[in-house]
């Protein structure tokens, strides 16, 4: 089956020679030991020491939130409130574009996602987390951030905003502050800002070391916005029995853009541009936490996915490391599930769906028609656009084969065709290289150059199996910048930190 998808990939690799056969240089590198900096009550703070030099300038930490969920809240405020201040302003503007860089208007955007949080986003947040939020707003407020609380679910807002975030600020703005309209820059001198990609993918069965379940979560964002001086493994151990579970980012951004559970089940995201959207639903960052923290299961985590609400479009995946053990024994079906999700509507997809062998894209201008979907069984995986008809419909980004989109979703085929073709079972060291091979680090998608090519600002493989995470985020700054794919992957146990 030559599809044209099939082919431009085939050049494109022809186009990269010799260097790109081998695939990205991966380091992985093992923590070495956790330096204590500070508690509060029975939560604590460290640094991870790997075992071996590392791409960061600065080093990751380990958050260790115990208590109540208002102590765990007050904990993350007191760690880290000396600082949120100037990285959420850092990151606030790389996410506008330097347009936008007027004082007046910045604290005119910061009012509106206030007004926005308040009145639409929080709204159905559960209790347990806006506790946790209250208990950052004092804790940060003690420790001398009286904003920082705000700065919290300004993040929160921005990174539920499709990938347009300018234009949806335009309508913000226009909603609730038309006085201010006046501060905005015209729209003609608005300079592109990097849109959020990303991509994510699950493997498992006879493609996988033991039938274990591996998957993965690409960020590809605002690179270089500063928001790397902090890097975070967070854990959270809720006293109310809620399921101990981790996230993977950066302070301020308080949510999952990653994360792995204590009962082996791991959340992904990626933007997909709908124009069937609203805020009046759960925030994805939370939402994730939830999922992560309530369902020990695909069939749970469905269920808590069908019974909250969406917001605006993104691709989601969920995959279990205990569906991964029922499946080697014939008790279930598939190990992740991909969910492409819009207001009031989601696809849910496990391997091998006709939805997506069916998938045509039709030509404008020669009328021919091309598969864009190439399932398989026993992986799923997903870019920034989707495969159910009505999700199709209402899809705004070019879904044509040669979109960066679909580019990567076919390296992701490539990558795991390439290893049943060639007899690999795939293991942490083929799962990572998957995971980078697709983060973004420019068109050399098989070779990590020493340039500042690129948005992939975190990486993640998960071994849920085995309780592992192997986490890498964007390293340095200016000149010396470089994907989160391309830099230190540190592998980092968690079986100490859920139990
Ligand atoms: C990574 O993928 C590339 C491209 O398929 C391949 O050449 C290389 O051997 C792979 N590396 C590992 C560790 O599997
Ligand atoms: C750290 O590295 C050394 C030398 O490479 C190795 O012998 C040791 O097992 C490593 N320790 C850990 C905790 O990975
Ligand atoms: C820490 O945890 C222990 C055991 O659960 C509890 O008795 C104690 O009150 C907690 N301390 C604080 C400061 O929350
Ligand atoms: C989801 O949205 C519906 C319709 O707006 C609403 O009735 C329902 O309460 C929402 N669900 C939750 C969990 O907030
Ligand atoms: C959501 O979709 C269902 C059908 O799946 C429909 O009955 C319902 O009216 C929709 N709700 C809104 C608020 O559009
Ligand atoms: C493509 O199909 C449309 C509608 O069937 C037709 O009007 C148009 O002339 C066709 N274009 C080409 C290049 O064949």
């Amino acid at each position: 089956m030559p599809t044209a998808a099939l082919l431009i990939f085939t050049a494109f690799l022809a186009t990269c020679g010799f260097v790109c056969a081998s695939g990205p240089q991966l380091s992985v590198v093992d923590v070495k030991s956790y330096t204590k900096v500070q508690s509060h009550g029975n939560s604590t703070l460290y640094e991870i020491v790997a075992n071996a030099t590392t791409s960061y300038a600065i080093a990751p930490y380990l958050v260790e939130l115990v208590g109540t969920r208002y102590d765990m809240g007050y904990a993350y405020g007191t760690f880290f409130g000396d600082r949120i201040e100037k990285i959420y302003d850092a990151f606030l503007k790389s996410q506008l574009g330097k347009h936008w860089y007027d004082d007046a208007l910045i604290d005119v955007i910061g009012i509106a996602l206030d007004w926005q949080w308040n009145n639409y986003l929080s709204i159905q947040v559960p209790e347990t987390f806006k506790e946790e939020l209250d208990g950052i707003r004092d804790g940060a407020s003690a420790a001398g951030c009286p904003g920082c609380g705000s700065y919290v679910t300004r993040t929160i807002v921005l990174a539920n905003m499709p990938g347009d975030v300018q234009d949806v600020l335009y309508i913000l703005i226009r909603e609730a502050f038309p006085s201010a309209l006046h501060l905005l820059p015209r729209k003609a001198s608005q300079e592109k800002v990097t849109h959020r990609q990303c991509s994510m993918f699950g493997i498992w069965g006879s493609r996988t070391e033991n039938q274990k379940l591996f998957s993965a979560r690409n960020l590809d964002w605002n690179k270089d916005s500063g928001i790397n001086k902090l890097k975070v493994i967070t854990v959270y151990k809720p006293s109310d029995g809620a399921y101990a579970h981790a996230t993977v980012g950066f302070v301020p951004l308080y949510g999952a853009l990653a994360g792995m559970s204590a009962s082996g089940i791991t959340v992904h995201e990626a933007n997909l541009e709908e124009d069937q959207i609203t805020f009046n639903g759960f925030p994805w960052v939370l939402r994730l936490r939830y999922i992560m923290e309530k369902a020990s299961n695909l069939e749970e985590a469905r269920s808590l996915w069908e019974n909250t609400n969406n917001t605006v479009g993104f691709n989601h995946m969920v995959g279990s490391g205990n569906d991964a053990v029922a499946y080697a024994m014939n008790k279930s079906k598939y190990c992740a599930v991909a969910m492409e999700t819009m207001f009031n509507y989601t696809a849910f997809f496990p391997d091998n769906d006709p939805r997506q062998a069916n998938a045509l894209y039709t030509n404008s201008e020669t009328n021919s028609s091309d598969h864009i979907g190439f399932p398989v069984t026993e992986a799923v995986w997903r870019t920034n656009h989707g495969y159910d008809p009505i999700i199709r419909e209402h899809y705004e980004w070019s879904q044509s084969p040669t979109s960066w989109s679909m580019q990567r979703y076919v390296m992701i085929h490539e990558a795991i065709t390439s290893y049943e073709r060639n007899g690999i079972s795939v293991g942490p060291m083929e799962a990572i290289n998957i995971t980078a091979i697709v983060g973004d680090k420019g068109h050399h998608a098989y070779d990590c150059m020493d340039n500042t090519d690129g948005t992939n600002v975190l990486s993640v493989t998960y071994d849920p199996n085995d309780k592992i995470m192997y986490t890498a985020w964007e390293s340095k700054a200016g000149e010396n910048w470089r994907p989160a794919c391309c830099s230190s992957y540190l592998k980092v146990d968690m079986t100490p930190w859920f139990s």
